[in-house]
């Protein structure tokens, strides 16, 4: 396609007036799956607290079944991802999950500052010395989460060694059988590491808020990831709205163009709205779900964790995943690949 073409498409794109937009129908409940391929699911009930969902949920599931992994991406930086991936990590605790946040934003880790924990060892240094184990890295979490603190500027993943790589999978793939949630807050942008995450785990959150060029670089992480990896789960999460429509508005611009121009579909995993207690606790170094529990953000966000609760749960019963190789088996391949292959 000519660049102008995609140029205009963009342009469209933000404004929302691609022909046919209007006629679309309203996107779903919190993670509405994509129509062609899933039954739809009953709408989440915010629990009060997370203190309260973790008394209030069934007992989940100790089964063999590797866990489910979610990446958390986004087009544009600053747009919300370690907000989400933290809190996220601390409701999906709470609903007594286990959980490991696992921070591979390789360039600009700081989950950990998030978090408001010191780790002594990160990935830098499971990456420098063969003896070093993931559980001396690997920092309790606020909320009961574990945190597995990312790497400073060691450049991207996918640019390793494969010997580094080999050895880094096999110490993160340890938490595939510990975990009912692995989630990986990864870099922004469309690095090759970022591409290899979304295009090999189970769900993939693409964050992006309602502004233009959030939006327009969220659509050139869809392409990316759909073109390289047809059949990733992806979701859009509107962070920091101011009413809840406009993140539905967001998430069907975003879906029609992908409809329209890539043949595929992309779900909508709801919104968060724009909220002051969220910078309040980054201030504080508490994730905001425990900081201000009964805030319009910490709802949404219990939201989100309920609805994937649920859609893993749907999916347990699916045998099919149970016999697809783990995440982080697929995630190494990928990792190895060479250079000059289509990633
Ligand atoms: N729902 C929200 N309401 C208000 N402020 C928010 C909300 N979500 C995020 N923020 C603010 O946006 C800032 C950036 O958030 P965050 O660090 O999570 O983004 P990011 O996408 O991880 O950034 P980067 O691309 O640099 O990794 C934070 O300081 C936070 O205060
Ligand atoms: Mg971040």
């Amino acid at each position: 396609m000519a660049v102008a073409d995609q140029a205009q498409r963009l342009r469209d794109l933000v404004r929302g007036d691609l022909p046919g937009a209007e006629e679309r129908p309203a996107p779903g409940p919190v993670l509405a799956p994509p129509p062609d391929d899933r039954p739809s699911a009953a709408p989440a009930q915010p629990s009060a607290r997370v203190a309260r969902a973790s008394t209030d949920s069934p007992a989940p599931e100790r089964s063999p079944r590797r866990a489910h992994v979610i990446a958390v991406a986004s087009g544009k930086g600053g747009v919300g991802k370690t907000s989400v991936a933290v809190n996220l990590a601390v409701v999906l605790a709470g609903l007594g999950r286990r959980v490991a946040l696992v921070d591979v934003d390789m360039g600009l880790a700081n989950a950990d500052v998030l978090c408001g924990v010191k780790a002594p060892f990160n990935l830098t240094h499971l990456l420098a010395s063969p003896r070093r184990k993931l559980r001396e890295i690997a920092v309790n979490g606020p909320g009961g989460f574990k945190l597995i603190p990312g790497a400073n500027g060691i450049g991207e993943m996918a640019d390793l060694p494969a010997a580094l790589v080999d050895r880094l999978i096999a110490q993160l793939s340890l938490l595939e059988s510990q975990c009912d949630f692995v989630i990986l807050d990864a870099a922004a942008g469309i690095n090759s590491a970022v591409l290899a995450f979304a295009g090999t785990a189970d769900t993939v959150l693409v964050v992006t808020t309602p502004e233009p060029t959030a939006m327009t670089d969220a659509y050139g992480l869809v392409k990316s990831v759909l073109r390289r990896s047809p059949l990733s789960n992806l979701y859009i999460l509107v962070n920091q709205v101011e009413r809840e429509i406009q993140g539905k508005e967001v998430h069907q611009r975003l879906a029609l163009v992908a409809r329209r121009f890539l043949q595929r579909e992309v779900g909508f995993a709801g919104s968060i709205p724009f909220d002051r207690c969220v910078g309040a606790a980054v201030r504080r170094r508490v994730p905001f779900c425990l900081d201000a529990p009964g805030s319009r953000a910490s709802l949404a966000m219990q939201q989100l964790g309920a609805a994937l609760v649920r859609r893993t749960q749907a999916a347990s019963a699916d045998s099919g995943r149970a016999s697809r190789r783990g995440f982080f088996a697929r995630l190494g391949e990928w990792l190895k690949r060479p250079a000059s292959s289509d990633r």
